[in-house]
């Protein structure tokens, strides 16, 4: 049983400690966040013990590997402090909340040569598997891709709606689905050109995001896209639409997790069985457990990638203008 410790224990450390129970594969043992209550109620809850300071837990406990569960910007402290204690981790999605912070990140874990992995779990999904097979060998260059996320999300009290904090609709949600698409297709965006709007929910201290993005995309392949995302749909919609001149692809999170579409004339149909933030954990631990860097589908450095995208196409919607994302 791997010993886990846990830098930040609110909503997705706490989930991640019990994901982590469910692979059967590891033990949360530490707990440290600056609210040290809800370390406590974690440490009261798996056994194990609790900390106000992470820099404390990784000094004094024996641990396997650490989840980094804080705020996107707070990550260079906790990284460079696993890194100098030659840690593996994982570290829940955004990388960083921007590509200093995303550098400075990736300096610390080459210098190490440690284990990472972002929580980008839809990379674990088995639709995403099935995606990548049936557009394995196909002219990716030219295909067209749509992608739509449309929630109430609004209604969910958090951090989400001050742009600097959650890096609003495509920084803290959108992300996923761009990540999503530079994995299934494996290609990358090259450029893109975003509009925003507050139609339905107008900006205020409380909301300082846009409640609507819409961003065009370029591909090195050739490829383009579409990629629309609000949050003042009173519902949810989610889907990858991949067109191209034989087949149609689509990845439907609507409702269920399934794929649908034609490939050659044939129809494709099928549905995930499996939960994807379980996968993406058990297959963090089985690379710590001996499988190496190899197995892990998001490591940091890709990952900033996905995060050099989404932060210029909210430049985009700030300047007007079409812009081209480089290489971390
Ligand atoms: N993959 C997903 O589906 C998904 C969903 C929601 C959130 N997230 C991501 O997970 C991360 C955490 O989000 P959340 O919703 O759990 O936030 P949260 O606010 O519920 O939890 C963050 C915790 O980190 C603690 N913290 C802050 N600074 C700290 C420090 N220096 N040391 C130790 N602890 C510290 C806070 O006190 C808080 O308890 C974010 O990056 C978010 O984008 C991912």
């Amino acid at each position: 049983m791997l010993r886990i410790g846990i830098i930040g224990v609110g909503g997705l450390g706490t989930r991640h400690a019990q994901y982590v129970v469910d692979t059967g594969k590891g033990r949360p043992v530490a707990f440290a966040d600056t609210e040290v209550a809800k370390a406590e109620a974690a440490a009261e809850e798996h056994g194990g013990n609790a900390y106000g300071d992470f820099a404390q837990m990784l000094e004094r406990e024996q641990l396997d590997a650490v989840f980094v569960c804080t705020p996107a910007q707070v990550r260079v402290g906790p990284i460079q402090a696993i890194a100098e204690h030659k840690l593996p981790f994982f570290c829940e999605k955004p990388p960083a909340a921007t590509m200093a912070d995303a550098r400075a990140c990736i300096d610390a874990i080459e210098q190490a040569g440690i284990i990472n992995s972002i929580g980008f779990m839809y990379r674990w999904s088995q639709v995403t598997d099935r995606m990548r097979e049936l557009l394995d060998g196909r002219s990716i260059g030219s295909c067209m891709i749509r992608g739509v996320w449309a929630c109430a999300f609004w209604e969910i009290p958090g951090y989400y709606f001050i742009q600097e904090k959650s890096g609003g609709p495509i920084g803290d949600q959108g992300v996923h689905l761009i990540d999503a698409a530079r994995y299934m297709m494996q290609d990358e965006i090259t450029a893109v050109h975003a509009f925003g709007s507050n139609t339905i929910i107008p900006k205020t201290d409380a909301f300082t995001v846009e409640d609507t993005i819409s961003t065009n995309l370029q591909f090195r392949s050739g490829a383009i896209g579409t990629y629309l995302h609000s949050w003042s749909h009173r519902g949810w919609v989610w889907e990858i639409d991949c067109i191209g001149e034989d087949f149609r692809l689509v990845w439907d999170l609507s409702e269920r997790n399934r794929l649908w579409g034609t490939v050659d004339g044939e129809e494709v149909s099928f549905e995930a069985t499996d939960d994807c933030y379980i996968t993406e954990v058990n297959g963090f631990l089985d690379a710590v457990a001996g499988g190496g860097q190899s197995m892990i589908r998001s490591s940091f450095a890709d990952a900033a990638r996905t995060l050099a995208t989404t932060l210029k196409i909210n430049e985009s919607v700030t300047c007007g203008k079409p812009l081209e994302v480089e290489a971390p």
